[in-house]
């Protein structure tokens, strides 16, 4: 049987590419996102590729959006797999001490609240079915410190918390919850070229451990496998999907080629 799949924030970055992968492995795709024309988009990409595919336009944070998804989910009978996928470090200020709570509230809502409401939404039928497979979209920085962001990450440090309590409490039912930690992914959100700044893309290589960015399929196969029952006996854990940057904390390959450092003013 084929499954009923929702990913939010399915239109573009590291959500288009789960929903063009969970399409591809023959899953029917709730694509939910605030982007009415991206979200056609990829949804026509879909179709074209033999997939199955439906939309959902709104803002997930919001109830009037929860309720269409849940609305979705209830003509389809079921619902196999939730990917919470919406997550945005921006709005952004230099630093904490420069934010405002108008900000934290907007980051509360894009990275946590949303992960809680549609959970809440769909997971009443996971239950009732006795099988599901939800899957969060978390960061490195829930791990890792980030100067600039540190209520972004306090949220996603939520998301990874809320993974792995929930993942202890719906197991019982047959429901498994676990999350990936991505870094590096190079999407609308934190283009290569945004986050280059302008500096010499060689230095890659020696920033990031595998020496290169992610593809935004590198992290929906990860998602993937997480989905399947080849994950069946894993639950409550957050996965990093980083090219080995949270291994790494801070140490680097000199681009003398002689080792590595953790000094900041080491060539
Ligand atoms: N890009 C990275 O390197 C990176 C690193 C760490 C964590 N992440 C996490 O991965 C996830 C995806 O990141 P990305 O870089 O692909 O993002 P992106 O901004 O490039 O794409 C996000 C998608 O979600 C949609 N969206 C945004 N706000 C929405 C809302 N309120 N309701 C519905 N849809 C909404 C957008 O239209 C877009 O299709 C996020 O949770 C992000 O925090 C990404």
């Amino acid at each position: 049987m084929s499954r009923t799949s929702v990913v939010t924030g399915g239109a573009l970055g590291i959500g288009g590419a789960i929903s063009r992968r969970l399409a591809a492995d023959g899953d029917h795709v709730l694509l939910v996102d605030i982007d009415a024309q991206a979200a056609a988009t990829t949804a026509a990409e879909i179709t074209a590729a033999g997939g199955r595919v439906e939309t959902v336009v709104g803002d997930v944070s919001t109830d009037e959006t929860v309720a269409e998804i849940a609305a979705a989910v209830e003509r389809h009978g079921r619902v196999d797999v939730l990917v919470n996928n919406v997550g945005d470090f921006r709005p952004a200020s230099k630093t904490f001490l420069h934010s405002k709570p108008e900000q934290w509230q907007r980051l509360y809502e894009l990275n946590l609240l949303h992960v809680l409401k549609v959970t809440h939404a769909l997971l009443p039928t996971m239950v009732a079915q006795g099988a599901g497979a939800i899957v969060n979209n978390s960061t490195v920085e829930a791990f890792r410190g980030i100067p600039g962001h540190a209520a972004y990450s306090a949220y996603n440090a939520g998301v990874s918390a809320f993974t792995r309590s929930l993942a202890v409490e719906v197991g019982r039912y047959g429901v498994r919850v676990n999350a990936i930690a991505p870094d590096l992914a190079d999407t609308p959100q934190t283009s290569r070229e945004a986050m280059l700044r302008g500096r010499d893309p060689e230095l890659v290589k020696h920033w990031i451990p595998l020496g290169h960015y992610g593809e935004v399929a590198d992290y929906a196969s990860v998602v993937a496998f997480l989905a399947s029952d080849q994950a069946r006996f894993v639950t409550g854990h957050t996965v990093p999907v980083d090219g080995g940057t949270l291994a790494a904390s801070g140490w680097y390959g000199r681009v003398d080629g002689k080792g590595w450092t953790n000094m900041p003013d080491h060539p």
